[in-house]
């Protein structure tokens, strides 16, 4: 694996906005949980700690041949109220009974906020998780080589229409009241997770480049929340957008149930954005890293628009990923420059992003095109233009192949 030098984490760290005095790779864990929601904790390493009790359930699961019969029960287990299928194994649903639910420090009210402030800045979104947290993933050596040798790596279009309801569920209007469905998406999502923690493991070809012995530790999740929502927000407030103290907050709020529901301890979880930057200083500034696996996810996302003729042209998507994360991500993972297209969107995304803050009455119609780009990027990822919830989660009984 290539890796980074000193000189290139602090340049990545000030180029996504994230500069300070940044920890070795290998720095022992001092994130203070007097930042976190629950203001106190063991100090114990996230990254030896996983999901103990859903962990060896869904290993006794697979190992007794259930999991097909457990996917084909859960597809009809949609909303937030939906009584647990029957035919769900009785371990499961006395488990799921018990985790789907709101933390009891959720406050509806700032939820009911987080998802109207997503209605309204949905557009910026899309495009923040999709090329920002989608390609950035690409360069967070475990997270890609997990994705890469679990099932899912062999088909990324389905696997980032299966991320993006995620989203979808947490961002819908209502999403986390009993008629919502995020709550049932996030349970699902942690299944898999613990799933792919008992399988990966049993894949040769992630053992070989692996550099830890099980997955998707809740120091992982945390990598992958700043690498979505706190880029997301940094990227937001750089563009002035959440200048409302409570739509900010109410941000933070909806990931910080999100990360309940994937199983995050409370010490864990950030409690202001303050704190979350500077947890995100320590676990995802120093790690970002190219990996064969990764080169290789981030051309099956950059050429997904492409391959479905929506006119899109890789030296914009190019581009665009370079203008939004930067130039040594866009160098790992060789993007082709196309200096006509970045002088392009130098110019014009800023003009963009004033229309819709609403600080210029008209967006001229030369600039029309990056609604187009943008639509275009979000029928690619929608799975071929279908509805995402077309796209049920499902536990994987395999890992890739080859
Ligand atoms: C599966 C979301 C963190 C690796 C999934 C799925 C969702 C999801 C929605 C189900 C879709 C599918 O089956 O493909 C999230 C969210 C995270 C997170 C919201 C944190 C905020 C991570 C991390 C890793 C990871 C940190 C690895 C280091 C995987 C893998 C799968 C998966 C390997 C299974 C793919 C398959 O074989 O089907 N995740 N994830 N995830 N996730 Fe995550």
């Amino acid at each position: 694996m290539t890796t980074v030098s000193r000189r290139n984490v602090l340049s990545l760290g000030a180029a996504l906005g994230l500069t300070g005095a940044l920890a070795p790779t290998t720095a022992a864990w001092s994130w203070a949980p007097s930042g976190s929601i629950a203001g106190a904790g063991t100090g114990a390493d996230p990254r030896w700690v996983w999901d103990d009790e859903i962990d060896q359930l869904m290993a006794n699961l697979i190992d007794r041949g259930d999991t097909a019969r457990t996917n084909k029960a859960l597809l009809s287990w949609v909303n937030n109220n939906d009584p647990l299928p029957a035919d769900v194994p009785a371990d499961l649903r006395d488990w799921l009974h018990r985790k789907t639910r709101l933390p009891t420090w959720a406050d509806p009210a700032l939820l009911a906020r987080s998802t109207d402030v997503s209605r309204r800045l949905d557009t910026h979104f899309f495009i923040l998780y999709g090329v920002g947290g989608g390609i950035m993933s690409t360069v967070i050596p475990r997270e890609a080589k997990s994705v890469y040798w679990s099932k899912g790596g062999a088909d990324m279009q389905d696997r980032a229409a299966k991320t993006f309801a995620f989203g979808y569920d947490m961002a819908e209007i209502g999403g986390f009241t009993p008629r919502g469905q995020f709550l049932v998406t996030a349970n699902k999502t942690r299944l898999v997770h613990a799933a792919v923690r008992h399988l990966l493991p049993q894949s040769p070809h992630w053992r070989a480049v692996a550099d830890e012995t099980i997955p998707i530790s809740q120091a992982d999740i945390l990598v992958t929340f700043h690498s979505t929502g706190t880029f997301a927000h940094m990227k937001l407030k750089e563009w002035g957008f959440l200048k409302n103290k409570d739509d900010d907050r109410a941000f933070l709020h909806s990931w910080q149930v999100a990360l309940s529901q994937l199983g995050v301890r409370d010490e864990y979880i950030p409690a202001s954005w303050e704190d979350a930057e500077e947890q995100s200083r320590q676990v995802l500034t120093p790690i970002l890293a190219p990996t064969p696996e990764g080169k290789k996810l981030a051309e099956e996302l950059l050429n997904m628009p492409n391959s479905l003729t929506f006119g899109l042209s890789r030296g914009l998507l190019n581009e665009f990923t370079r203008y939004l994360l930067n130039d040594d991500i866009g160098d790992w993972l060789g993007l082709k420059r196309d200096y006509v297209a970045a002088a392009l969107i130098r110019t014009a995304w800023p003009v963009y992003m004033a229309f819709r803050r609403g600080t210029i009455p008209f967006l001229p119609v030369a600039y029309y095109g990056l609604d187009q780009f943008i639509r275009a990027f979000a029928m690619a990822f929608l799975n071929k233009g279908k509805d995402v919830r077309t796209t049920p989660i499902t536990i994987p009984d395999m890992n890739r192949p080859s």
